[in-house]
C-alpha cells in the first residue's frame, strides 16, 4: 500500500510515497529557511503561505517520482506545531483524500520523528528508549509499542533545539542556528569553558537548558566588553555544545539502565548532530539507532511511514485535524 506523507508543521514543506511493502519510494523536502532568515525564527503567516504554494506541485513530483497515479491512503501532521501551517497539510490531505476516494490518517509529529528510524535498513524492535530531540521538544520515552509511550522526562524550560538556536543568535550565527553552532564548535576546544551540565547529579529524567544557556549569555556578554568574543567565539560554542551533549546522554543512559532497555533511538532535529550521534553510540552498551541525517529534521518520509503503520493497524483516525499542543502520552495503542 503506497501511502503519501506530508508535513507542513513548522518551516518545511515536506512530502514522500512509502509503500508498506516495499519501503520509501520517494521523498522531496522544500525549506523556508531563506524565507525566514531576515526574521531570525519563523514567521507563522509566511510559513502558512510558502506551504500553500509548494505542497502540490511537490505532491505531483513525489507520485511521478514513486511511479503512481494516487496513492492508497494519504497521512498528514496534525499537529503539534503551528496551526496555521498545520491546516495547510490538513485541508490539502481531506481534499485529495476526497478526490480519491481514499483514507486519510493525522499524524502527530513526534510520533513521525520517533518512528523515523523504521526507514532504514535495520529498524529498531520494540521496546526501546527513545530520545527525541528538537526544536520544541526534549523527551525521553519508554517506547513499548506503537501508540505505547510512556514520557519518562521532558524539559523543565527550553528544548535543546531552542538552546543551541538561541546560543547561536548570541554568537551571531543567524537562524537556524543548530547546524551552524555546530560548524562553528568543530573548531573550538569544548574544554575551554566549564558550563554547568544541566541537572547533573538531580534525580529523575527532567532535562534543563536555562541554566546553561544563561552561563553562556554572561561568557558571551564578559568577552563582549573586554574585546574577545572574536578569539573565544568557537570555545565557547564547543564548550557549550558539550554541555547540552553530556546532559542529554547523562540522562538516557540512566533511563536506559533504570528500565533495562538496550536499545536508544534518537531522533528529531537535534538527532542530527554529530558529536551527541557518537557519544551516545560509544557510551552506552547497547545499541543505539537513529534515522539519516535528512530524516532527522522534519520531512514527510516519517510522516508517510508512521501513517502506514497507524493505517496498518488501527484504520484511519482523526481523520483532519490541525492542533497546536497535543501530548505524545495520549496516543493510544492501536
Ligand atoms: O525536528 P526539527 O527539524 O523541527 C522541530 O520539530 O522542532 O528540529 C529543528 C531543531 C532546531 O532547533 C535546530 O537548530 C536543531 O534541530 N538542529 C541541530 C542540528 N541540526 C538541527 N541542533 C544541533 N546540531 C545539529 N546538527
Ligand atoms: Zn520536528
Amino acid at each position: 500500500m503506497n501511502v503519501l506523507g506530508i508535513e507542513t508543521s513548522c518551516d518545511e514543506t515536506g512530502v514522500a510515497v512509502y509503500d508498506s511493502a516495499h519501503g520509501l519510494k520517494s521523498h522531496v523536502l522544500h525549506s523556508q529557511v531563506a524565507l525566514h532568515a531576515e526574521y531570525g525564527g519563523v514567521v507563522p503567516e509566511i510559513a502558512s503561505r510558502d506551504h500553500l504554494r509548494r505542497l502540490l506541485p511537490l505532491i505531483r513530483r513525489v507520485l511521478d517520482d514513486a511511479g503512481i497515479e494516487r496513492p492508497d491512503a494519504i497521512a498528514h501532521t496534525a499537529g503539534p506545531g503551528l496551526v496555521g501551517a498545520l491546516m495547510v497539510g490538513g485541508g490539502m490531505a481531506a481534499g485529495l483524500g476526497m478526490a480519491w476516494d481514499c483514507p486519510v490518517v493525522a499524524v502527530h509529529h513526534m510520533e513521525g520523528h520517533l518512528l523515523a528510524p523504521l526507514l532504514e535498513d535495520e529498524p529498531p524492535e520494540y521496546p526501546f528508549l527513545a530520545l527525541l530531540v528538537s526544536g520544541g521538544h526534549s523527551m525521553l520515552i519508554d517506547v513499548r509499542g506503537l501508540g505505547q509511550y510512556e514520557l519518562m522526562g521532558t524539559t523543565l524550560d527550553d528544548a535543546v533545539g531552542e538552546a543551541f538556536d538561541k546560543t547561536a543568535k548570541l554568537l551571531d550565527l543567524g537562524y537556524p542556528g543548530g547546524p551552524a553552532l555546530a560548524a562553528l564548535a568543530a573548531g573550538g576546544v569544548d574544554t575551554a569553558f566549564e558550563f554547568p551540565r544541566p541537572m547533573h547529579g538531580k534525580p529523575g529524567y527532567d532535562f534543563s537548558f536555562s541554566g546553561l544557556k544563561t552561563a553562556v549569555m554572561l561568557e558571551v556578554r564578559k568577552a563582549e566588553a573586554d574585546g574577545s568574543l572574536e578569539s573565544k567565539r568557537a570555545d565557547i560554542a564547543a564548550s557549550f555544545q558539550r554541555a547540552a551533549v553530556d546532559a542529554l546522554i547523562g540522562r538516557a543512559l540512566k533511563a536506559a539502565a533504570d528500565r533495562g532497555l538496550d536499545r536508544i533511538v534518537v531522533a528529531g532535529g537535534v538527532g542530527a548532530n554529530k558529536l551527541l550521534r557518537a557519544d551516545i553510540a560509544r557510551r552506552f552498551d547497547g545499541r543505539v539507532y537513529y534515522p539519516r541525517l535528512e530524516f532527522c529534521t522534519d520531512n514527510g518520509a516519517m510522516i508517510a511511514v508512521a501513517g502506514a503503520l497507524r493505517l496498518a493497524e488501527a484504520g484511519p483516525v482523526d481523520a483532519i485535524r490541525a492542533t497546536a499542543r497535543w501530548s505524545l502520552e495520549s496516543l493510544s495503542a492501536p
